[in-house]
């Protein structure tokens, strides 16, 4: 066995980064090399550290980090020696190309349909960029002194139930019993990672490829994807001013489930009053079909108290109700919610078990204090204020530039704001590429239908915008409306 002479390695003494860390990178570097060939012995500690003029105990470091990595082992009594067999990470990779990929399993009939999509993945955040809060609003304080409380609960840092946080079930059924008018128990509320994960497991747990669904026409997208990424068949709802026509439902109907958002149509905004949803629960019930009523930002209604939700209208309820601390808290925190009726529980519960596992528990702690303490209901008030005030400067705004161009859709409710273009052919969507040139977030409305698009123009989100913002971005849409090749 031949033994080597380590005299070459280059150190340099002014460098911030240890000796002994500078030693490790370089032999390890050599070993990988193969200049350290395998099975060789490294010279005697001692003579290592009068070679390179180092202390003994930066070396020791150095061969114990080797060991450690796998570059080294030792023997006892015949010394240190280089590792015959690499760390798996510094072995040759395996000889495969792109092109053999291609001889693999395809993917399933669910992916295959995925991959025919043209996805772009969320592109940041703007200023008008729909379905954002006011960030900067948020109570930072707060939230760190409910943080600190819990970051050293060892429980939190285990699994505590795919269902939620226990907790956090109790005082959401109480806020959404007594605030949102549902009839609820903590047993059937489900805390998912969002709200489009309830969307999700909704398909999953509801839907074959060929069923029908029902969704409003303009609708959200999200909701719409997931439908037919599972291959369901979409039937768009005549929509009314005030969301969904109840009286142009169906006579007859083979789906199997109905998605609206009675509270706040998105994106138009109408309000569905009390007498449709009675209509709409009786049509459903008529019919044996499930309603999925997501109820993402209803806590944003600026003059009137919203309507209560249609889950709690009837006794026996075939409404899932989805929500969503997206809008009300942040969309960053991924935590949503589904209220499913009793008898569908286990097995909405055991499908999010293998699919993601539980939610966050040090989050679903937080946001239980932060609404058993009042902190959720306090921000619900003032985030009502401050969207109100920021709705008001968007309507004079759209008054004192827009007008002739584009109509603001004036329910006064939410985190967003219509304007439908007067030009029937506007083409919105290059409408959207300009604005965003310029550095403003928004959606063409044409997004939001799958048939045929009735009505074009831009969804902007106001929350997360401050009164510059809004100025520079209704005034820079003005200057791009003006212009003749849209
Ligand atoms: C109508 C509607 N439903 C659901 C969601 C999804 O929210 P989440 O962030 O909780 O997945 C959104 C998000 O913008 C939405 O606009």
């Amino acid at each position: 066995m031949s033994t080597v002479n380590l005299q070459d390695l280059v150190l340099d003494r002014a460098s911030a980064i240890p000796l002994s860390q500078q030693l490790t990178l370089q032999l390890s570097h050599w070993v990988v090399s193969g200049r350290l060939a395998p099975g060789i012995r490294l010279p005697a500690s001692r003579v290592l550290a009068q070679d390179l003029k180092l202390s003994r105990n930066t070396i020791n470091t150095a061969i114990d980090q080797l060991r450690a990595q796998g570059y080294l082992t030792s023997q006892a009594g015949s010394g240190v020696f280089v590792s015959t067999d690499l760390p798996q990470k510094d072995k040759p990779l395996l000889k495969a190309s792109i092109q053999g990929l291609k001889e693999y399993p395809p993917l399933s009939d669910y992916g295959e349909q995925l991959q025919k999509n043209d996805f772009k993945e969320r592109s940041g955040q703007l200023p008008f960029t729909p379905g954002v809060p006011d960030l900067s609003a948020f109570p930072y304080k707060i939230w760190q002194t409910l943080m600190r409380r819990h970051s050293d609960r060892a429980i939190l840092g285990g699994y505590q139930g795919n269902q939620g946080y226990k907790p956090l079930r109790e005082n959401l059924a109480h806020y959404l019993n007594s605030s949102r008018g549902l009839r609820c128990t903590p047993d059937q509320i489900i805390i998912t990672q969002g709200a489009q994960q309830g969307l999700a497991l909704c398909t999953q747990l509801l839907l074959n490829p060929g069923d029908h669904v029902l969704h409003e026409e303009p609708g959200y997208m999200g909701a719409r994807k997931a439908f037919t990424a599972i291959g369901a068949n979409i039937k768009p709802l005549i929509m009314g001013t005030d969301g969904l026509d109840v009286s142009q439902l169906p006579l007859k109907t083979s789906a199997k489930l109905l998605y609206t958002t009675p509270t706040h149509q998105y994106p138009m905004g109408g309000i569905l009053p009390t007498s449709d949803r009675l209509q709409l629960l009786n049509w459903a019930d008529k019919h044996r079909l499930w309603i999925i009523e997501d109820d993402y930002d209803s806590e944003f209604h600026f003059y009137t108290n919203p309507i209560a939700a249609m889950q709690g209208m009837a006794e026996l309820s075939p409404v899932i109700y989805l929500g969503s601390f997206s809008k009300t808290l942040q969309p960053g925190l991924r935590l949503g919610y589904l209220v499913v009726p009793k008898p569908l529980v286990s097995a909405f519960v055991q499908a999010k078990s293998f699919i993601c596992g539980e939610s966050p528990l040090l989050s679903q702690a937080v946001v239980s204090d932060f609404i058993e303490e009042g902190h959720f209901i306090r921000h619900l008030r003032r985030m009502r204020l401050n969207y109100q005030k920021k709705w008001e400067h968007m309507q004079s705004l759209c008054e004192q530039h827009l007008q002739g161009t584009m109509t603001p859709i004036a329910q006064s409710a939410g985190m967003h704001l219509v304007l439908q273009s007067n030009n029937p052919q506007l083409d919105d969507v290059r409408l959207h590429q300009r604005f965003s040139q310029a550095g403003f977030g928004s959606s063409p409305l044409s997004y939001y239908y799958q048939g045929e698009v009735k009505k074009r123009g831009l969804v902007l989100g106001f929350s997360n915008t401050n009164e510059q913002e809004r100025e520079q971005g209704i005034q820079t849409l003005a200057g791009l409306l003006s212009r003749s090749d849209l």
